[in-house]
């Protein structure tokens, strides 16, 4: 029997449990027990792709093995949910449009420069989003723009950059602005240069605060169903990181489900008409 046949080892809970934290600890990705199912036959591809046997070698393999690093990335690049589409949440959008993007002119019209944060970008339909709302609000005629995308993957990194896309990313987004911010060619949707010159990607785990603390600072940060992958402390690690990379008076756009109560208060929640969001207060450092 080749080993592409070999059926997959069953995992011991001590398997399980080494696995989680590893992961855990490099990303703050909670694997619950309901993920266990998804954890094996995901793993189970990475092993079968490294040649080995079982799960407490792969283990070993991430802890150990010089290709370390780069297997963990492979190893949570298979656990990550990555879906997304451009324009998702819009009620949230026309705030961020209507309501927050004024207020930032008046705010930061001394130094004339907006910097927006899509953070756990994925294939970056968000951020490209955000530069399609800065430009269709037509405020900001001169000013210094700079919308920037970060996720721990790369893999989805390569595809944001290239910045082509199919019908399904594009499903809700209004038709004039299909007509004015793309081009298609063949079943394919590509960004047009005026959006795409105000994006640029990184890669970035968000757990990391030493390389978070790194970024200059932000007017305003969408963190949306990222959060929901972390447990509670690794939220908070994350919050107190965004904390810091915010202007004082900046805000913060999380997804439809993620709220911030019981986790902190460093923020103040804003009643928009279109959405509540949240602040930092104006007195933060
Ligand atoms: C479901 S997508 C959300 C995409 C987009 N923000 C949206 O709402 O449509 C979640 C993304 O978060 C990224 N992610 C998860 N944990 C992360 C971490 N610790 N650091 C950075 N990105 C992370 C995943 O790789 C994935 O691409």
């Amino acid at each position: 029997m080749s080993f592409d046949d070999a059926p997959k080892p069953p995992m011991t809970a001590d398997e399980l449990r080494l696995l989680s934290e590893l992961i855990y600890d490099h990303c703050g990705i909670l694997v619950r027990e309901d993920l266990r199912f998804l954890l094996e036959r995901r793993l189970w591809a990475r092993m079968r792709a490294l040649d080995l046997p079982d799960f407490l070698t792969y283990y070993r393999y991430l802890r150990f093995d010089p290709g370390r690093r780069a297997e963990l990335e492979a190893a949570v690049e298979a656990l990550t949910t990555n879906e997304t589409y451009f324009f998702r949440e819009p009620h949230q959008l026309k705030a961020f449009r209507e309501e927050l993007l004024p207020l930032r002119v008046n705010e930061r019209a001394r130094v004339r420069r907006l910097r927006l944060w899509s953070a756990g970008c994925s294939t970056g339909e968000e951020a490209y989003t955000l530069a399609m709302l800065v430009l269709e609000s037509g405020l900001f005629g001169g000013w210094e723009i700079e919308v920037f995308g970060s996720d721990i993957s790369r893999k989805v990194l390569a595809a944001a950059r290239k910045g082509v896309y199919s019908r399904n990313a594009l499903r809700e987004t209004p038709p004039q602005m299909v007509e004015r911010y793309f081009t298609a060619d063949a079943g394919r949707w590509a960004v047009k240069d005026e959006a795409r010159s105000l994006v640029s990607f990184g890669h970035l785990n968000l757990i990391d605060e030493h390389m978070v603390a790194m970024l200059a600072r932000f007017d305003v940060v969408f963190c949306r169903n990222v959060m929901i992958y972390l447990d509670l402390p690794a939220r908070r690690r994350v919050l107190k990181s965004f904390h810091g990379r915010l202007w004082p008076g900046g805000y913060l756009l999380l997804g439809h489900s993620e709220s911030l109560i019981h986790v902190t208060a460093d923020y103040e929640l804003v009643h928009l008409k279109n959405d509540l969001v949240y602040r930092k207060p104006l007195l933060a450092i």
